[in-house]
This record gives structure tokens, C-alpha cells and sequence, in this order.
């Protein structure tokens, strides 16, 4: 048994979790490699793969998504995991949390994906007013919501 994590990101997090996913499951003793998606072509010697990525405009970012579609038939002999990041979808309006929900429960019905995460991500500098609002995101709410435990949790799980 060996696991890839493979991970596209713009402003990092994305990455932060993926090596956080990666200690939790080489401290259980499992074989971990981590990889950018650009890198991670040969599926042959991994019988589960994780596939983590950004939230941006309320859907997993195309990279992702495309990297599912081009590799869908070496990912139809593992074990798919996928995990999306988001700041929104825990800090904003409920309608935004439902359409991220199910656009990736979407993503896992078409990819055959068995387990799936949305973490906490972060956000470098406040949102101008008029999108804090929109989003629906009280002005109190902190920059970074990054919860490294339900990483962990995750862990256990795949
Ligand atoms: C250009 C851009 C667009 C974003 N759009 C969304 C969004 O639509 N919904 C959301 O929940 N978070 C959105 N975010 C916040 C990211 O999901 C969050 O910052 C996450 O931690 C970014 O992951 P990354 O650092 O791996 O890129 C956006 C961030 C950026 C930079």
C-alpha cells in the first residue's frame, strides 16, 4: 500500500494541508509521497490517491478538475480521496456552503471519489467590504480558520 498526495495551490494552504495529511499518515506508518498535480503523471505504484485543491470562485479550481478528467482511468484502480480548501464556506452565508457542498459531492459522484474533506483555508489580507458582504462574512471573522485538527481527523479516516 502506497499513497500519493497531490496538491494545486495559489496561495499555499492547499500545500500546508497536504504535508500535514502526509505526517498523519506516515505517524500511522503509512508510505506517503506528496506531489504538485503537474508532477503527478505515473499513477502505477499507488493504491490510494488524495486530490487536494482551492475553493475559488465557489467551485474547486479547473486544474483539479481537469486533473480528474485526464487521469480518470489510472484513478479508477486506486482509492481516490479528494479534499477542497475554502474560506467562505465557513465563515459565510449558508447558500454558499451548499453550492461549494455540492459541487464537490458532485466532483466525488463523477470521479468515484470514496472520501472527501473541505478545510478551513485562509485569506491574506481582509476582503474589501463590498464582497465581505456579499460573501456574508462578519467583519470580526479572522484571516486564517485553519483548523490542523480536522486534518488529522481526516487522516484517520482514508
Ligand atoms: C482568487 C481567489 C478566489 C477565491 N475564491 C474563493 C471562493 O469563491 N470561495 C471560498 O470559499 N474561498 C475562496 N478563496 C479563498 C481560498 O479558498 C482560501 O484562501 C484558501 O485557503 C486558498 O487555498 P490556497 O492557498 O491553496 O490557494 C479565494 C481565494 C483567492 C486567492
Amino acid at each position: 500500500m502506497k499513497y500519493l498526495i497531490t496538491w494545486y495551490t495559489k496561495t499555499g494552504t492547499t500545500k500546508e494541508i497536504a504535508d500535514q495529511l502526509a505526517q498523519a499518515l506516515r505517524d500511522r506508518g503509512t508510505e506517503v509521497d506528496i506531489l504538485p498535480l503537474e508532477q503527478a503523471a505515473d499513477l502505477t505504484p499507488y493504491s490510494h490517491v488524495i486530490v487536494g485543491a482551492p475553493i475559488n470562485g465557489m467551485q474547486w479550481v479547473p486544474q483539479a478538475k481537469q486533473y480528474l478528467q485526464a487521469n480518470a482511468a489510472a484513478l479508477d484502480g486506486v482509492v481516490l480521496s479528494l479534499f477542497a480548501v475554502s474560506y467562505v464556506m465557513h465563515s459565510g452565508w449558508k447558500l454558499w456552503r451548499k453550492i461549494v457542498a455540492k459541487g464537490i459531492a458532485e466532483l466525488a459522484r463523477t470521479s468515484g471519489a470514496r472520501q472527501t474533506a473541505i478545510f478551513r483555508g485562509r485569506i491574506d489580507k481582509p476582503l474589501p467590504t463590498p464582497a465581505r458582504m456579499l460573501f456574508g462574512i462578519p467583519a470580526a471573522t479572522p484571516l486564517d480558520l485553519q483548523d490542523p485538527t480536522e486534518v488529522q481527523a481526516w487522516a484517520q479516516e482514508l
